[in-house]
């Protein structure tokens, strides 16, 4: 019903508008005073944590370009090996698992099929297991050693966004856990990247704010067949993620590709017009990075796509070569998918209402899947 909805016309909208409060409750209770964290509900114990030696992420879908954000920022602040694994790969390769493995399982709804026979097959290998996840009680946070849970509160629309955005700070607060358990060398960043985080879900509700020119953009694309994103470092899983909310919502071809790969073959994909969404790194993190995309966005525009630019507000060096731009708060490197994703949900949600698609229930896709 419309009061289910909070007023909005579909579950989606409600849930893209309910992530700073869904970001600020997965925080809340878990940085003390003093700015450091504290994840005691985690019940690994900080020895156990101190002896990992190897990290595996498994994930699904949308949970999984989680968890590829999440490999990044947990090598950086921890300098511990990790890797990133689709689910549905993980267990039939023949994965190498101890007991100083820590494998993190991310399910929004803890029944992902996949990730629950991942799961137990780390277990079986010795391997402890965290699961990250948003339904209290669910199995896989019941079959695993430990659960942090994200509050993001019950996600009705099938395609995932205020449950994405949580599962990005669960993983956040998990790397920057173990970092300081650790006590690596990052120790000042790490404390400064736990101040910012307090102040992400002020930053999440600027992006909202801002979103009417993407919603008119998403409209004037309505006819198109294609959309290429490209993004590199964390914006790469950015751009993963903006592809597939377009896949599953508007029912458009749409791919995510690492920028650095474009000139390996996808280049030959742009042609006069094509949409293609850049997500630009920070100019004052990574400022290699944020020139080496520059250039890939001369590049693509040169051979006469429209650029659609999601960058830094006061990064004024992509101008010259946006088409369209959105701006979106600046942020540590690291924590940028918590402010570029939320353009890409907005415009996916609007090009699949202006096609007419069915947002809370696109077709063939289901909530959560419990069949391998
Ligand atoms: C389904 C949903 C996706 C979701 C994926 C993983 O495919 O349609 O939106 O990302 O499952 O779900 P989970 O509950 O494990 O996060």
């Amino acid at each position: 019903s419309a009061a289910e909805k909070g007023g909005y016309d579909y579950f989606m909208l409600k849930e893209i508008a309910e992530q700073p409060k869904a970001v600020a409750d997965t925080l809340l209770g878990r940085i003390d005073a003093s700015g450091s964290l504290t994840l005691d509900e985690v019940r690994i114990p900080a020895s156990v944590l101190r002896e990992v030696d190897k990290v595996v992420l498994v994930a699904c879908g949308t949970a999984y370009h989680a968890g590829m954000i999440a490999k990044l920022a947990i090598e950086h602040w921890t300098r511990i090996p990790c890797e990133t694994e689709l689910a549905s790969e993980f267990r039939y390769r023949d994965p190498i698992l101890d007991q100083r493995t820590l494998v993190i399982a991310i399910s929004q709804s803890g029944e992902t099929m996949d990730t629950l026979m991942a799961v137990r097959h780390a277990r079986e290998q010795g391997a402890k297991v965290l699961a990250i996840c948003n339904t209290n009680g669910s199995t896989i946070p019941r079959e695993s050693d430990a659960v942090l849970y994200t509050h993001a509160g019950p996600e009705v629309a099938v395609a995932s966004t205020k449950a994405f955005l949580t599962q990005l700070v669960a993983c956040y607060l998990v790397a920057l856990y173990l970092g300081q358990v650790r006590g690596t060398k990052w120790g000042d960043e790490i404390r400064a990247v736990i101040r910012e985080l307090s102040d992400i879900a002020a930053a999440v509700d600027t992006v909202l704010e801002t979103m009417e020119p993407v919603r008119a953009l998403a409209r004037s694309l309505a006819e198109k067949n294609t959309v290429l994103f490209l993004g590199r470092h964390v914006g790469y899983p950015v751009a993963l993620e903006g592809a597939l909310k377009l896949k599953e919502l508007a029912y458009m071809h749409a791919e995510g590709f690492a920028a650095g790969e474009l000139k390996h073959g996808p280049i030959a994909l742009i042609e006069k017009d094509l949409p293609v969404v850049v997500v630009v790194p920070s100019p004052r993190g990574r400022s290699v990075l944020h020139d080496k995309i520059v250039s890939n966005i001369q590049e693509i525009r040169a051979r006469g796509a429209r650029t659609i630019v999601i960058a830094e507000e006061g990064d004024e060096a992509v101008v010259p070569y946006a088409d369209h731009l959105i701006r979106i708060p600046a942020t540590p490197t690291l924590l940028q998918p918590l402010v570029a994703t939320v353009p890409l949900q907005v415009f996916a949600c609007e090009l699949a209402t202006a096609r007419g698609n069915e947002v809370d229930q696109p077709r063939n896709l289901a909530k959560s899947v419990t069949v391998e």
